[in-house]
């Protein structure tokens, strides 16, 4: 096993940090391939703790080279930030971080757009980091690579196009358009940080899968939030999920030896659409504190709900995986009992299918599962787990119809059932 890839099989905030770090221990090299900003982790820093949206936490170890794959988008000045943090700490190896000349760059036009379309009425509840408008530009072929800033006149010309193509929809959404000129200025300094970290990644990734390196593809964001699979147009502007990989850091599939998918023992969403399976009264708000379930990029509450089981086998399917870490099941502690949604009711009658293309009107199926008190920390087997734990998950395992590979019993890193590495996931 040599080239695996983790993504969210749900929502995103599915506790990938822990569980990426818990790899990145055995990778030689950590590959973010999609999304930008939008996505956030909490690095722990010594006794300091540092939130970072686009450099992966194998940041810290030294033998692991951390890529910025041409599937993301950048914000030259997030990127030059989170690396002054990380050096102001004395922790960042820059040799070690290789960011792709092709990813794009997120520019202050398209975070201003971002921000004035979700003052409007189609407002969906974005991170407002310029993700989308700069993915937008990409597809409309006026983005900027990040190789373009190696030559300053190509840079200026490409701003200057970009801003007067948004211009009619800055006006038109109140807002007034930026001076290219004060743009260039602010990314020159910018630039000379982040040009001597350029490089053709997909050359440097495809060789180091095909020199059997420890390869980890991160994914960002979650399935239902992918912009081709999630619930549209609630969803992000990118690939989030396992083909993803492929496509954003530019290794074949015939590349890949096993996907892994991290789902939390229940549901959060942040930002608007559909989540049937939500829990707006009190019971939300103590899953929301008790799994600290607050955005690290916006701060804002995550909505909490049910575990979503159709939703589960649908991430499965869509992102064929070969294992599923379950996180978070220690959030789940205390309550009487647990509601699970096994199947959806819809006009056309009861079906275990996630209706993707027609939540609106459909109504979740539950059953109802005995919860536990006793507290989970601590267990490092399966069998170490309360009774009504152990139905839990293997209800969740038989359901989702993917072998469970991962629990997670705390935030601690000590605090997790390793049923079988990601390194070592055979695919059968
Ligand atoms: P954008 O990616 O900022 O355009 O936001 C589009 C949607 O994706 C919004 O609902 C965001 O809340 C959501 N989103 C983007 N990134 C993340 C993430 O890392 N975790 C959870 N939700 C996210």
């Amino acid at each position: 096993m040599t080239a695996v890839v983790i993504v969210g099989a749900q929502w995103g905030d599915e506790g990938k940090g822990k569980i990426v770090d818990l790899c990145t221990e055995h990778a030689d090299m950590v590959v973010r391939f999609g999304g930008g900003p939008n996505a956030g982790h909490t690095l722990v820093v010594g006794n300091d703790k540092l939130v970072v949206r686009l450099i992966p936490s194998g940041i810290l170890r030294p033998q692991t080279t951390c890529v910025l794959a041409q599937g993301m988008v950048i914000d030259p000045s997030s990127l030059v930030g989170e690396l002054d943090e990380l050096e102001l700490r004395g922790h960042v190896q820059v040799r070690k971080l290789v960011v792709s000349d092709r990813a794009h760059a997120i520019l202050p036009y398209h975070v201003l757009v971002d921000g004035l379309r979700e003052q409007g009425a189609g407002a969906i509840g974005t991170t407002k980091r310029g993700v989308g408008p700069c993915y937008e530009d990409k597809a409309a072929r006026r983005g900027i690579p990040l190789g373009a800033l190696r030559d300053r006149a190509r840079t200026a010309r490409l701003v200057a196009t970009a801003i007067e193509a948004w211009t009619p929809t800055i006006r038109a959404l109140g807002g007034t358009p930026p001076v290219a000129d004060e743009i260039i200025a602010k990314l020159r300094p910018l630039a000379d940080r982040i040009v001597p970290l350029l490089a053709d990644t997909s050359k440097l990734v495809e060789r180091a899968v095909r020199d059997g390196k420890k390869v980890l593809f991160e994914g960002a964001q979650g399935t239902l939030l992918d912009v081709d699979h999630g619930t549209y147009p609630f969803v992000t502007s990118s690939s989030a999920v396992a083909g993803g990989a492929c496509v954003g850091a530019g290794v074949g599939p015939t590349r890949i030896d096993a996907v892994i998918g991290l789902a939390k023992a229940y549901c959060t969403r942040v930002g608007g659409g559909p989540f049937p399976t939500e829990l707006t009264e009190a019971i939300g708000d103590r899953l929301r504190k008790a799994g600290d379930e607050f955005g690290s990029v916006t701060g804002r509450p995550r909505r909490t709900g049910w575990l979503d089981l159709p939703a589960l086998r649908y991430a499965v399917g869509v992102n064929g995986l070969d294992g599923l870490a379950i996180t978070k099941l220690d959030v789940l502690t205390g309550l009487d009992t647990l509601q699970v949604c096994v199947g959806y009711r819809t006009a056309a009658g009861v079906s275990d299918d996630f209706p993707i293309d027609g939540l609106d009107g459909a109504t979740p199926v539950y059953e109802t599962l005995e919860g536990w008190k006793e507290e989970l920390a601590g267990a490092r087997s399966l069998e170490d787990l309360p009774a009504a734990a152990r139905r839990y998950v293997a209800f969740i395992e038989k359901h989702a119809d993917c072998p469970l590979a991962i629990v997670s019993v705390s935030p601690k890193r000590d605090d997790t059932i390793v049923l079988k590495s990601p390194f070592d996931t055979v695919r059968a």
